[in-house]
């Protein structure tokens, strides 16, 4: 099979990198990949936003299946534009990517559906906004609607920051289109996990449950970031745990969807938040979670292209995943700065010496090659992930790994998998 892969973050290295060990997979392709991927695979000059030279390309090389990372094109309808074509293609359809592309969408659905998640109000003009901010308790969420690359959520705490949050938003256009209805939400307070399922709008497949660690600096301070960190499985949703949540959210969602004619086929993340009332949906995303999929990945034991050929055929019912007993723990090494400003043109060095390890995966996000070298290229860099017996294992492993890795200005948080080891002394 020939398979490609669009995108060219860690997650789409994690993707590359799984595949690559499929013996149903003879050649792999990313567009437009990474340092990493380029180790692994054909990386191809297309970006992951331009359908038509994509479409192009998975004729010309008679791609059997195309996979996309990233959110973007699958909100733009990539997935239909490669049907349309007779191509194979892994991913939901555009409608069913609005779960992730419009939040008040998808906040609606899970109303009309029952789902537990934050009470909520949304507003199409600044004024009726800031009416009702008036009469609220603090703190709440103000949340742009659209697509924001990780950046439209932001926590209030008084009436004067969520006015002036509303104007920059509404008024100023701080997030574009994306902004042009926001939400205000109930605070949720409790721990955060992501569980991530395929489905082929018939049966799911939950992968291990995760959790991602996304603010940039130790116990949780400073601004949200893509993630820069994760650990797999995560305690707070063990089996148990996990069968609850797909009974009580993932089905019932993916059969709201299909009354409302939406046959929801792909990767289902739900963001949850643990409460004393139980898990809540902060947000669902239409693709796999990104650092989560690098602590995710390294654990499953089965042939991962094939249950995504499997996927897009409507016969998840027969795949099954096989998980190691181990966990995994992947630490996100950034650029200094990240994720405001920053510089790009490092050479990273150390990438050897970590080569060949069983229990030790690099994953590159933010790389580039140049000849021999390896040069940074982007805020996240690497996604160093270490497998252990237990969490506690899979911590020392990760940590003593990027020992072996430098690059100037290097930045990583110290406290990747901590909240999960002391849940296990609870
Ligand atoms: P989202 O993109 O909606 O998942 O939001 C990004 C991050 O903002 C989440 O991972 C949470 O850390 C935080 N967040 C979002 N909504 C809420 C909420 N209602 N209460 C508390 N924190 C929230
Ligand atoms: N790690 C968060 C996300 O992929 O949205």
């Amino acid at each position: 099979m020939r398979v490609l892969v669009v995108g060219g973050g860690g997650r789409e290295h994690t993707l590359v990198w799984k595949m690559s060990t499929s013996s149903l997979v003879d050649e792999i392709f990313c567009a437009p990949g990474n340092g990493g991927t380029a180790e692994i695979a054909s990386n191809i000059d297309i970006k992951a936003e331009n359908t038509g030279a994509l479409i192009h390309f998975a004729k010309k090389e008679k791609i059997d299946l195309t996979v996309i990372g990233p959110e973007g094109p699958l909100v733009n309808g990539i997935i239909n534009a490669f049907k349309a074509e007779g191509l194979t293609i892994f991913g939901p359809s555009k409608n069913a990517a609005m779960i992730e592309g419009s939040k008040v969408y998808a906040k609606l659905l899970m109303d009309r559906v029952k789902i537990p998640q934050a009470a909520f109000q949304h507003f199409l003009t600044a004024e009726k906004a800031t009416e009702y901010l008036k009469e609220q308790n603090y703190p709440l969420v103000i949340k742009a609607s659209g697509l924001a690359a990780g950046k439209g959520v932001i926590i209030v705490h008084s009436q004067d920051e969520a006015n002036k949050i509303v104007q920059d938003i509404m008024v100023n256009n701080r997030f574009g289109k994306a902004g042009k209805t926001i939400i205000v939400e109930e605070f949720l307070r409790g721990e955060e996990v992501s569980l991530l399922v395929l489905s082929d709008g018939e049966t799911v497949l939950p992968f291990v449950s995760s959790q991602d660690h996304k603010q940039a600096y130790d116990d949780d301070k400073g601004p949200n970031t893509g993630g820069m960190g994760a650990y797999a499985p995560a305690p707070i949703l063990d089996e148990t745990q996990t069968g609850k949540v797909i009974d009580t959210i993932i089905m019932p969602i993916l059969d709201g969807l299909k009354k409302e004619g939406v046959n929801y086929q792909g990767v289902l993340y739900a963001g949850l938040i643990i409460t004393d009332d139980g898990p809540k949906v902060l947000e669902f995303n239409c693709r796999f979670g990104d650092p989560e999929i690098q602590a995710i990945l390294p654990l499953l034991k089965s042939d991962l292209a094939e249950a995504l050929l499997v996927t897009t055929h409507g016969e998840l019912k027969h795949a099954k995943f096989e998980w190691s007993e181990k966990s995994a723990v992947c630490v996100v090494l950034a650029s200094g700065g990240y994720p405001d400003t920053y510089e790009k043109g490092k050479e990273i060095t150390g990438l050897e010496k970590l080569k060949g390890r069983a229990d030790v995966v690099v994953f590159h996000a933010g790389t580039r090659k140049d000849g021999q070298r390896t040069i940074t290229a982007g805020g996240r860099v690497l996604g160093v992930t270490g497998v252990g017996k237990d969490l506690k294992e899979a911590i020392e492993v990760s940590y003593s790994a990027i020992g072996n890795i430098a690059f100037n200005d290097m930045h990583y948080r110290k406290d990747i998998g901590q909240k999960g080891l002391k849940r296990n002394r609870l």
